[in-house]
């Protein structure tokens, strides 16, 4: 075998960047695994659409069978965005045996511990880095980096969306949908950009890192939500001439068997270093008993740093399946703490 074949749930702003990324770095690819990396087959929603890369069209489909039945790939990569049928197909992937690398917040969210779990049953590897923080290796950071450490609070900006138009409508003025509009154009926003502006992707992500930290499942109907669409031009360009900078600010904190986690618009001090956090950059700040205060910092959104977390996922889930161990050396907590929501 001189090659390892994985298939693609989807080919849009992600997608794309993951096929370019594995095209353009194959060499590294070869260097870490002595195999080549090649995306065997792509399932889209539409065959003719027009694609930002060349692709062979023998390769794209219309279903999903073709990449969750085919017992030559070993990897499927979800990147298509939504719940129930990217679940659909992840469960069906994990019960072929496959191992998954998923870049969707939404169903991580939502459905991790028992995907989990699934995976675990099936000895394969759930992995996600990029539902969390764009390029930043901020899970890793969290379960392998930090995994010694007891994690007291994790508190940033998870949502390169909406930092984005902050950024564009504080520093030039430029308003609220302009801004939004580009965001959209980059590739930022979700497909639907009510998640990011209301708050709730920052939610969601908040929440899987609360999981990660704390050994907790956390429900997304117990995250505080606050988003920005309430924000006047005038709110923002006042605090600021007081010296202060708006930002969308996700809190995840457990004191004493209590936990808390919420996610709303915070005027920051002007010198504090998450006022620096600009245009659609991410940074988040973890406080552990043993390292003090550490921060991750890099860009949260955007085609090609999403690429770098999806394909280092793909890459570690190869490395797990040469050394034989997928599913057992799994990022998340093996065990559920209890803990109550802290006191109002
Ligand atoms: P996108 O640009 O909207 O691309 C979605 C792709 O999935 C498209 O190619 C679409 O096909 C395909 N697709 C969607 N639903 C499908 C279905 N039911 N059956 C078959 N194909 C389907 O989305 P994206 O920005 O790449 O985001 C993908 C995922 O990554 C989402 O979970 C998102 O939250 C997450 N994510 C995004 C970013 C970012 O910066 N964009 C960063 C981190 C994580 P067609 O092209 O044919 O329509
Ligand atoms: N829409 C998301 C954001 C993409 O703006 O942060 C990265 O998860």
């Amino acid at each position: 075998k001189t090659d390892v074949s994985i298939g693609l749930l989807g080919l849009g702003t992600v997608g794309c960047g993951v096929v370019k990324l594995i095209r353009q770095h194959q060499e590294e690819l070869v260097h870490q695994l002595g195999y080549e990396v090649k995306v065997k087959r792509i399932l889209v929603r539409d065959i003719e659409k027009d694609r930002d890369i060349e692709i062979d069209p023998a390769s794209i489909t219309l279903n999903p069978d073709d990449i969750l039945n085919d017992p030559e790939i070993d990897v499927v990569v979800e990147v298509m965005g939504g719940v129930n049928e990217a679940r659909q197909y992840i469960i069906k992937a994990l019960e072929n045996k496959k191992h998954v690398v998923t870049a969707n917040k939404d169903l991580i969210a939502l459905y991790g511990p028992e995907l989990q779990e699934l995976a675990w049953k099936n000895q394969c590897d759930l992995l996600y880095e990029a539902s969390v923080g764009g390029g930043i290796p901020i899970i890793r950071g969290l379960t392998d980096g930090l995994v010694s450490d007891r994690i007291q609070k994790v508190m940033g900006i998870v949502n390169g969306t909406t930092n984005f138009i902050l950024t564009k409508m504080m520093d030039e003025g430029v308003s609220y949908e302009e801004a939004l509009r580009d965001a959209q154009a980059l590739g930022f926003a979700e497909a639907d950009p009510t998640a990011d502006v209301e708050g709730l992707d920052a939610a969601r992500k908040m929440a899987i890192l609360a999981r990660l930290a704390f050994y907790t499942n956390v429900k997304l109907e117990d995250v505080e939500v606050g988003g920005i669409t309430n924000l006047s031009s005038e709110d923002l360009h006042y605090g600021k001439t007081l010296g202060y900078t708006m930002k969308l600010i996700g809190v995840a904190e457990c004191q004493d068997e209590q936990i808390e986690v919420c996610v709303q618009p915070t005027f920051v001090a002007q010198n504090h270093p998450l006022a620096s956090v600009k245009n659609e950059f991410n940074a988040v700040y973890i406080n552990g008993e043993a390292i003090g205060e550490a921060m991750f910092y890099g860009p949260g959104a955007g085609s090609m740093p999403t690429a770098t977390a999806v394909v280092s996922d793909v890459v570690a889930a190869i490395k797990n399946m040469q050394l034989g161990v997928n599913g057992r050396n799994l990022r998340g907590p093996r065990f559920e703490r209890k803990l109550m929501p802290l006191d109002q």
